[in-house]
């Protein structure tokens, strides 16, 4: 192969959307060194494997995908196989023992030196957490394959997490909570913003714990943002939900009404065996305090159902939780044990009765979502046009509420972010037209 032909790189992303935003930095920093994105793994001259370690089921799909690779290795021995993300930073060279064929491993907070890793020129593990920001040694968004023409885009403003939760191994994985100074992740919008993205969603494992440099007085905050349409924000951790944050969802209209936050369990017993630091009842005060600042607020969570000790009113406590709330959407997991967390080595509740919970929460949170669903229809919300849907006319994109909508729209384009009135409610999305 000459200097000029350009090498491929193929990248599977599992886990959460900070994982997803790092893979969009990674290809835009292996772009820089003169590789271009393919969908398939098979003529890919390196194959990049961004992992997550959340639950034990996440963590395994990295080794069957290994197995998968290894034919191709097999027959193509310069074909270079690299492990990122959370699973690289939990288990290291462990990886290369267990699987020769990885040539690369690195952390969510070393990423800035896969390009020097590729080359050769740098250690071929990297699990360290720098002292240099990552961000400084990454180049200016140039957006990636899959997010060249895309109107909504990803920017993390927080990383890593303070806060151990007895299940979780986050703070592991990603280290200690670092907030990225507000001038560069206005800089970052802006390049978003001038590359046609109209929504931008921050992240972080603590979104709303964000505690960075502040903007001297001339700068503009996101709401000033010309060309910024809608913002949203994702995870966020009830203790952090501070006064100003709640009353920017009724003072900034681009601040979209749509809230994920967590809770995890009903139970006060619970949630403080699981270190959470806050009951029930502060959550579902802090739940009134936000929709009298925005009456309309889709509400969304996470659960996890057999953390250790629970019992069956502990679950019950749950169930009215959710009754309590009404929840948009949730996702809800069984607790999985995880090395090195507090909760690893406690009594864990009997399978069959966790999954018979689990079964139960989500049959409650399907009604939910249905019911939030159905009570779109007549109503008229924005639309931002991320794709064409299947049939012929017709686009797709997101509600307000983060709902997929499509519409029939044969003039439209990606991009457009048009009223549309909800006609009808399905399993996973709503269907509307233009008004
Ligand atoms: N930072 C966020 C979420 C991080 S992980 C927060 O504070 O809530 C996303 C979700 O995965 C968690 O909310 C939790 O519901 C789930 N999760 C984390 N660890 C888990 C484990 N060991 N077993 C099952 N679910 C887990
Ligand atoms: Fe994990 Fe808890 Fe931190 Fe969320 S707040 S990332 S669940 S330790
Ligand atoms: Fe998974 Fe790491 Fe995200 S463990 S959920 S990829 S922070």
């Amino acid at each position: 192969m000459t200097e000029q032909t350009p090498k491929r790189l193929f990248i599977k992303t599992y886990g959460c959307q900070m994982n997803v935003y790092d893979s969009q930095r990674m290809a835009e920093a292996m772009g820089a060194e003169g590789y271009v994105e393919t969908d398939r793994p098979d003529d890919a001259d390196m194959v990049l494997l961004n992992t997550c370690h959340i639950r034990e089921k996440a963590a395994e799909k990295l080794y069957s995908d290994l197995g998968r690779l290894k034919p191709l290795k097999a027959g193509r021995p310069d074909l270079k196989i690299g492990v990122a993300g959370c699973v690289a930073q939990a288990e290291g060279d462990e990886i290369i023992r267990r699987m020769p064929i990885v040539d690369l491993v690195v952390g969510p907070q070393a990423y800035h030196r896969l390009p020097a890793m590729a080359r050769g020129d740098a250690p071929a593990v990297d699990t360290d957490f720098p002292a240099e920001d990552k961000f400084d040694h990454l180049p200016a968004r140039t957006m990636n394959r899959a997010t060249r023409r895309a109107p909504a885009a990803f920017l993390t403003v927080q990383e890593g997490c303070d806060k151990f939760c007895a299940f979780c191994v986050v703070p592991y994985t990603r280290g200690a909570e670092v907030s990225r100074p507000a001038a560069r992740i206005l800089a970052e919008a802006r390049d978003l913003v001038a590359r046609g993205v109209r929504e931008i969603t921050l992240l972080g494992q603590n979104v709303n714990g964000w505690h960075g440099e502040g903007l001297d007085g001339a700068e503009t905050g996101f709401g000033d943002l010309p060309g910024l349409d809608r913002i949203r924000y994702t995870t966020s951790h009830p203790n952090d939900m501070g006064d100003d944050l709640i009353a920017a969802h009724r003072d900034v209209p681009q601040l979209m009404p749509y809230l994920h936050l967590p809770v995890q369990s009903g139970s006060d017993r619970i949630l403080k065996a699981m270190n959470r630091k806050h009951t029930a009842d502060h959550y579902l005060r802090l739940i009134d305090r936000i929709r009298a600042a925005r009456p309309d607020i889709l509400l969304t969570s996470d659960f996890i159902v057999g953390f250790p000790g629970e019992t069956d009113a502990d679950h019950a406590a749950t169930l009215r939780l959710v009754e309590a709330v009404g929840f948009g959407t949730a996702f809800s997991f069984r607790y999985s044990p995880r090395p090195g967390t507090p909760a690893a080595g406690r009594e864990p509740v009997e399978g069959a009765v966790a999954d018979a919970r689990l079964q139960e929460l989500q049959a409650l949170l399907t009604r939910q979502q249905r019911a939030v669903q159905d009570a779109m229809v007549g109503r008229t919300v924005g639309v931002l046009f991320e794709k064409a849907g299947r049939l012929p006319g017709q686009m797709v994109g997101k509600s307000d509420y983060l709902h997929p909508v499509f519409v029939d729209a044969p003039d439209a384009q990606v991009g457009d972010l048009v009223p549309v009135r909800i006609k009808a409610s399905s399993t996973n999305s709503l269907a509307g037209e233009l008004v």
